[in-house]
């Protein structure tokens, strides 16, 4: 039988801000000691992770001078040499500091800004020095509380330069690296640019090198705005738009609850975990989740080990629905062949349609089938089948 014990082909990469975080909530402070960056990736790497992914601020002090940095990175840069642990990703913290109280790229002040961009680049650089191929942008703090303190039109023209900026900044230097933007509806703002995976489709059409930039959908973070994030993904990956995920775990419309992959809405990470099988997404398998403050250092391995025990568990389900041989008949009995099927044949127009014999009254009585299929899946999600 299958143990679900992770390699490094399942490509399964980890936040070090994730089993990094001391816990610290908007009511209490830290529950767990500071997680040494390069024990992270020794214990990761014997967990069977393949990559870490980190803020510029995760590993090296905010403000550090030349020496500090290198002082940061060298035990982290000799744990990624002694594990072979990849870097597919990298980020920039523009939300912690006080500095960024109204946002980085979009807040009102313009040497923030300025600041906020040279931040980025930086990391840009470190990353494509790592091999990162994706840099994640989170705009948590880009948003409002009030109406008349941010001018919508005017933040999303500064947020756009931002990204002209820092794609033209990446030609430039002749990186190989994307720029996968991560939409959150709220928290820690009031509002969010960019609420969701729709919004910011929108947004990268408007920039001057669409190619550049794509997603980083975050389960919860769909799941908080009552959205079905397995469709969001699906939508993302028909755009060409799918550049990273944020897997973790969400129960409904609340607080972002950063739950290990596969605890919260079950239901939901089966259809996730099927979409990015069977879509075409080939990028890295990425938690981005949160410990809960009730565990200790033990307790957090735990759920770093569930979040992949989780995805496998699925994946193997989800592999033994499609191949179902009931369950592929219960898919045609759905007629998803038809919907498959282009709803005009070539050359035919709106006329050509007008010639169909069709009784609306005879075709509304055919149910769908859905009802049998789901439960298909429902068997299987619950292991009787
Ligand atoms: C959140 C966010 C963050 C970002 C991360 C990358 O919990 O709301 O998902 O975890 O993903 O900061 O920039
Ligand atoms: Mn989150
Ligand atoms: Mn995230």
């Amino acid at each position: 039988m299958n143990d679900y014990t992770p390699t490094r082909e399942d490509r399964f990469s980890f936040g070090l801000w994730t089993v990094g975080w001391e816990g610290v909530d908007v009511f209490g402070g830290a529950v767990r000691p500071r997680l040494d960056p390069a024990t992270a990736v020794h214990k990761l790497a014997e967990l069977g992770a393949y990559g870490i992914t980190f803020h510029d601020n995760d590993v090296i002090p905010f403000g550090a001078s030349a020496a500090e940095r290198d002082a940061a990175l060298k035990p982290f840069r000799a744990a990624l040499d002694e594990t072979g642990l990849q870097v597919p990703m990298v980020t920039t913290n523009l939300f912690s500091h006080p500095v960024f109280r109204d946002g980085g790229f979009t807040n009102n002040d313009r040497d923030v800004r300025r600041f906020a961009i040279r931040k980025a680049a930086d990391q840009i650089d470190l990353g494509a020095e790592l091999g990162a191929k994706v840099f994640v942008a989170w705009g948590g703090r880009e948003g409002a509380e009030s109406g008349a303190a941010k001018d919508i039109r005017a933040a999303l023209d500064r947020y756009k330069e931002a990204f002209d900026l820092l794609g033209q900044y990446i030609l430039d230097r002749g990186y190989d690296l994307r720029v996968a933007i991560e939409p959150k509806p709220n928290e820690p703002r009031g509002d969010i640019l960019l609420p969701t995976i729709g919004h910011a489709i929108a947004f990268i059409n408007e920039l001057e090198h669409p190619e550049l930039v794509g997603l980083n959908p975050e389960v919860g973070h769909e799941e908080m705005a009552s959205m079905n994030y397995a469709h969001g993904i699906a939508q993302a990956l028909w755009h060409g738009k799918l550049f990273h995920i944020d897997l973790n775990g969400q129960t409904g419309p609340r607080y972002d609850q950063d739950f290990r992959f596969g605890a919260g809405n079950a239901r939901g990470a089966f259809w996730t975990v099927d979409v990015i099988e069977s879509g075409g997404y080939d990028g890295p398998r990425h938690f981005d989740f949160k410990p809960p403050r009730t565990e200790d250092m033990d307790g957090v391995w735990a759920s770093a080990a569930g979040c992949m025990r989780n995805y496998l568990i699925l994946r193997e389900k989800t592999a033994a629905f499609r191949a179902d041989p009931e369950v592929q008949e219960a898919l045609a009995a759905a007629r998803l062949d038809q919907l498959a099927t282009p709803t005009a044949a070539p050359g035919e127009t709106v006329d050509s349609l007008r010639a169909d014999e069709f009784d609306p009254e005879e075709a509304a009585q055919r149910g769908m089938a859905f009802e049998r299929l789901d439960q298909l899946a429902l068997d299987y999600l619950y292991g009787v089948r």
